[in-house]
């Protein structure tokens, strides 16, 4: 199965380069903290629960050749995660996964070698979890449909995107191996066209069922019929429950309440955020104005044109039938149920 990177047993995280696909799979070896937060705000790896699990791997790599005692052993662990916390800013996953870590390193009595074991340890742990929360996901969205369907899904919520196996695109392999999948409707994703390049690529590789559209399709597909559900995933899900992902995730979310199509979003509990009452509050990340003026490298305006690049926006709760997490499905109001869930964990 695809994974977004492979760890060896002297320390080199191995990124496939996200980048470059579909056009080449080259991948970029990573030994240090450093190399890693450039890898994560570049988007080699890209997807909440990917840089995630790449910058708690990466705390570990910061940390690895320290050599004396524990304050300083600490101090260094604190400028390493906030280097790889400055990477980007709207996936809680990756600031979950840092606190994680800092939080085994301040709790331990162990000697700063075995410490390292021990965060090393916990990192690939974290990488594990992700892989069993998003099977968990899969089975539990996939008995959300009880006939064979057409899902419609945005951006790459995938493989790539996580531990392996994938959210949304975990909820339609289920469904896939459950033989109750038709097709997939990939919206391409503008800018940076992770629908086309990285979704589709998955999909192609395992002989699943696919259509690529252009984002401004969904409606027209909707209205004509085609189009049982929606299924994305997240970067950020606020108290209340409203949702950060992708950018175009909102537009999709209206489309599918007018044409009376459930919108389903799967995340794994690591994707919720609490401490935020509401969407208003999840920090939405800008990026370079190049990304929506050019086109794989080539400009599609022209030279004085400027551009906006949100890469998020914010769903709001209601427009959300259900939240798929690995503990369980959640439904409005989410206030409350979020909550519970949470509290049953504990
Ligand atoms: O900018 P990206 O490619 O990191 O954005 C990814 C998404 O928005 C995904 O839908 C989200 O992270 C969920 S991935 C399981």
């Amino acid at each position: 199965m695809t994974v977004p990177f492979k760890f060896t047993e002297d320390d080199t995280l191995i990124f496939l380069d996200q980048r470059r696909l579909p056009w080449e799979e080259s991948h970029l070896p990573c030994t240090t903290a450093e190399d890693v937060a450039r890898a994560i705000k570049e988007m080699v790896v890209r997807g909440a629960p990917a840089i995630g699990i790449a910058a708690a791997l990466g705390l570990y790599l910061g940390i690895r050749d320290y050599e004396g005692d524990k304050e300083g052993f600490l101090n260094l662990l604190e400028e390493k995660k906030a280097l790889l916390a400055s990477t980007r800013p709207t996936a809680v996953n990756l600031f979950w996964a840092l606190d994680r870590m800092e939080e085994v390193a301040k709790a331990s009595v162990l000697p700063v070698e075995k410490l390292k074991k021990r965060l090393r340890a916990e990192a690939l742990r974290i990488w594990e979890e992700d892989l069993e929360a998003n099977r968990a996901m899969g089975k539990l969205g996939a008995s959300l449909f009880s006939r064979t369907s057409r899902i419609l899904t945005h951006c790459n919520a995938g493989a790539l995107a996580t531990g392996g196996y994938g959210t949304a695109l975990g909820v339609i392999r289920a469904l896939h191996e459950k033989g109750l999948l038709e097709l997939v409707l990939v919206d391409e994703t503008r800018p940076l066209l992770q629908g086309a390049r990285l979704t589709a690529w998955e999909l192609e590789r395992e002989g699943i069922p696919h259509r690529l559209i252009t984002d401004n399709m969904a409606g027209h597909f909707m209205a004509k019929g085609m189009v049982d559900g929606v299924v994305v995933g997240a970067d950020r899900v606020a108290a209340n429950g409203d949702v950060a992902n992708k950018i175009g995730t909102y537009a999709l979310a209206l489309l599918a309440r007018h044409h009376g199509i459930p919108f389903y979003v799967a995340a794994p509990t690591s994707t919720l955020d609490l401490s935020l009452s509401s969407g208003e509050e999840i920090p939405i990340e800008e990026r370079n104005q190049e990304e929506v003026t050019t086109i794989a490298g080539r400009r599609i305006c022209p030279r004085g044109t400027q551009a906006f690049n949100p890469a998020f926006d914010v769903t709001p709760k209601e427009l959300v039938t259900a939240i798929i997490t690995e503990k369980g499905i959640v439904r409005p109001p989410y206030s409350a149920s979020l909550k519970n869930l949470l509290e049953k964990q504990e």
